[in-house]
């Protein structure tokens, strides 16, 4: 695909994960991106590098809104929808009724995409459309694969189902309409400009804070295997070039970590000697979340590039060297539960 010659949409184009795509596509020539967001829990600065050089326009708007959908995807070759309502573990236990309106964004940038005459559409899914009875167990060693995601179908919350719902209206538009589609099952996603109410960053930020007692929630022996952003867009862009007929895939590692063991390495490599103090009753999603990436290397030749200690040391580099301490006091509780 000729990256130089496509007009893009970016839903939600100022989030963490959108904001990597938005620079791989430039660096891939894209030269005509448009990004919707109503940044309610993006952030302009994200991607404000290229809304002054002219490679994005930007507009700020609530897809929810009558109009917007369809206003956004004239013109387009290519969307990618990354909007939603979403946050950490903390807002997708807590929060049931605002992840089911992602059933009515979906739907409705479907439909006008469809209608516009779009060439493709791609979309940020979830490991969180897994069943959730195979993710109970930390002692077994079970990889997802995507025909895993079947009768008796068990999402994470309603941000599973909905992702669920989006992911199996796509395969109908493309059987039933002809629609170009993709699904991109992302894992637990973390790097530079992740926010706190994710796992990762919330470690690097406890320890920036140098809270002591270092509070984990869970017992620690979750097991996650946590993806680096890089790789979750390079494996959207190759799902873009590679895949029509509305097929989701896996983008995540095989890599099993412990809670524990990613919390050590935060504490080891921050220098910050915590008593590190367990909290069971708080939520921690499934138990024992791993990827099988073999259909990512079978369709899109894609592989994550990143070993997760790299880009945790990575990620803390970036974190300790953009923050200040007191602003990240004032409000690190709050985003744990909130986006
Ligand atoms: N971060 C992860 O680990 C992860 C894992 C799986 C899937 N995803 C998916 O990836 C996508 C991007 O997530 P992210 O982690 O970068 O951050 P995010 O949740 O902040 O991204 C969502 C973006 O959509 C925007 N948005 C929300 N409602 C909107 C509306 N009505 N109109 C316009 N814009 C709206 C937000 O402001 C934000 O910029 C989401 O679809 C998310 O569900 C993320």
């Amino acid at each position: 695909m000729d990256w130089k010659q496509q007009s893009v949409l970016v839903t939600g184009g100022a989030s963490f994960i959108s904001s990597h795509l938005i620079d791989l596509l430039v660096a891939k020539g894209t030269r005509r991106i448009r990004v919707v967001d109503d940044l309610s829990s993006g952030r302009l600065a994200n991607i404000q590098g290229h809304v002054d050089s002219g490679v994005v326009e930007f507009h700020r708007e609530d897809l929810l809104a009558p109009g917007v959908a369809q206003r956004m995807v004239t013109g387009i070759d290519i969307v990618f929808h990354l909007a939603a309502i979403h946050g950490g573990r903390g807002f997708v236990d807590l929060h049931q009724a605002a992840c089911a309106q992602n059933l009515a964004l979906d739907g409705l940038l479907i439909k006008a995409a469809h209608e516009a005459g779009a060439g493709k559409f791609v979309f940020a899914s979830s490991g969180c459309v897994y069943p959730n009875h195979l993710q109970g167990d930390v002692n077994q060693e079970v990889y997802l694969t995507e025909e895993m995601v079947g009768p008796p179908y068990d999402a994470d919350n309603m941000y599973g189902w909905a992702k669920l719902m989006t992911e199996m209206t796509l395969r109908a538009y493309a059987r039933d309409f002809g629609l170009k589609a993709a699904s991109c099952r992302f894992f637990t996603v973390y790097g530079e400009r992740g926010v706190e109410n994710h796992a990762v960053i919330a470690m690097i930020a406890r320890a920036f804070v140098r809270q002591d007692p270092f509070e984990v929630w869970g017992d620690g022996t979750q097991i996650r295997n946590w993806t680096y952003v890089g790789d979750i867009v390079s494996g959207m862009v190759r799902a873009a070039e590679t895949i029509d007929d509305g097929t989701a895939v896996n983008l995540g590692t095989e890599e099993r970590t412990r809670v524990i063991e990613a919390v050590r390495e935060v504490l080891r490599y921050t220098g910050h000697e915590a008593e590190i103090r367990l909290l069971p009753h708080m939520p921690t999603g499934p138990l024992n979340r791993v990827a099988s990436n073999r259909l990512a290397r079978e369709l899109l030749g894609w592989e994550p590039q990143v070993k997760f200690m790299d880009g945790l040391h990575r990620t803390i580099d970036w974190y300790f060297s953009s923050r200040e301490r007191e602003t990240v006091s004032g409000y690190l509780a709050g985003m744990l539960t909130e986006r």
